[in-house]
């Protein structure tokens, strides 16, 4: 054991500190930012509004969603419509002119819109749905039926971009979390406590980094880039507010030399 005090921030003239405060809260604040700016550039992939689990999924490993009116047909719903018009729907939705042909004149009666209209309509109108034998899906008007016609085909980012994206974010966050880290260990909070939350981002971010790659073959993983990120994220902002709370007090008692 040395003799040597620690290095505690508090022992630094005043100045210093706030400097510290600033710059950790500056660090905080841009993890905000890019915490926005994630949810905004992963927001749309599945679709559905807000960054869903189908989102990361869709970044990283791809969704494919078939057509939920593919799948009602051919799972044999409903079952009063005539084998012709079920194959004639399904030729449709298949084929790469659904918003063309919906109401296309020339196909008579053979145009989805009317075969839709005499063997949809019953049951699948808006504000349907009281008695049960309705149902909430509405058929009525092409806006609905085009959500309903589309499969989802969501690729992942290349493999390039994943590397070029991770060779800045892996060095980077892993400085930021080495850099609090050792603020923190010269905080008066306990370093036992720092440590953990040390440990517990660490592992959080190699699982996030590993994730990218992993959750390429395996979709389920995507909840792991979650996780650890979650983690890392908890211990940044955590050590952080400490490390401003320490800067900010008054000094107190110094360590004695
Ligand atoms: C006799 C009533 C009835 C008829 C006719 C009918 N449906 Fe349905 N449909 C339902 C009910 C009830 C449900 C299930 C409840 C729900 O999802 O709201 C359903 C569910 C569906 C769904 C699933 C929606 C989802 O949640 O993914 C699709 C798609 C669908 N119907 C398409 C059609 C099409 C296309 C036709 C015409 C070719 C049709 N239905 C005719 C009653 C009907």
């Amino acid at each position: 054991m040395s003799n040597t005090p620690p290095m505690m921030l508090r022992s630094l003239p005043y100045l210093f500190r706030l400097g510290i405060a600033g710059l950790v809260i500056t660090l905080l604040g841009g993890y905000v930012v890019s915490g926005l700016h994630l949810r905004w550039h992963y927001d749309n992939r599945d679709e559905s509004p807000g960054l869903t689990i189908n989102d990361i999924i869709g970044a990283y490993h791809g969704v494919q969603t078939p057509s939920p009116l593919i799948s009602a047909l051919e799972s044999g719903h409903p079952e009063t419509i005539q084998d012709s018009e079920r194959a004639a729907l399904l030729d449709w939705l298949r084929g790469d002119r659904v918003s063309q042909d919906y109401d296309n004149l020339d196909l008579g009666d053979e145009a989805p819109s009317e075969i839709i209209a005499v063997s949809c309509l019953e049951c699948h109108t808006r504000g349907g749905a009281d008695d049960g034998t309705r149902s909430q899906v509405s058929l009525e008007y092409w806006d609905d039926i085009q959500k309903l016609a589309d499969s989802k085909d969501i690729q992942p980012a290349g493999p390039e971009i994943v590397a070029t994206s991770q060779h800045v974010h892996a060095p980077m966050m892993a400085i930021v979390m080495l850099t609090l880290g050792l603020l923190g260990v010269m905080t008066r909070f306990s370093n036992r406590m720092i440590g953990v939350v040390v440990f517990i981002a660490g592992c959080g971010l190699l699982v996030d980094m590993a994730g990218w790659w992993i959750t390429r073959e395996v979709a389920g993983f995507a909840y792991a880039i979650v996780i650890g990120g979650g983690l890392y994220a908890i211990g940044t902002v955590l050590i952080g507010c400490l490390i401003v709370l320490d800067c900010a007090l008054p000094a107190g008692k110094r360590p004695s030399a």
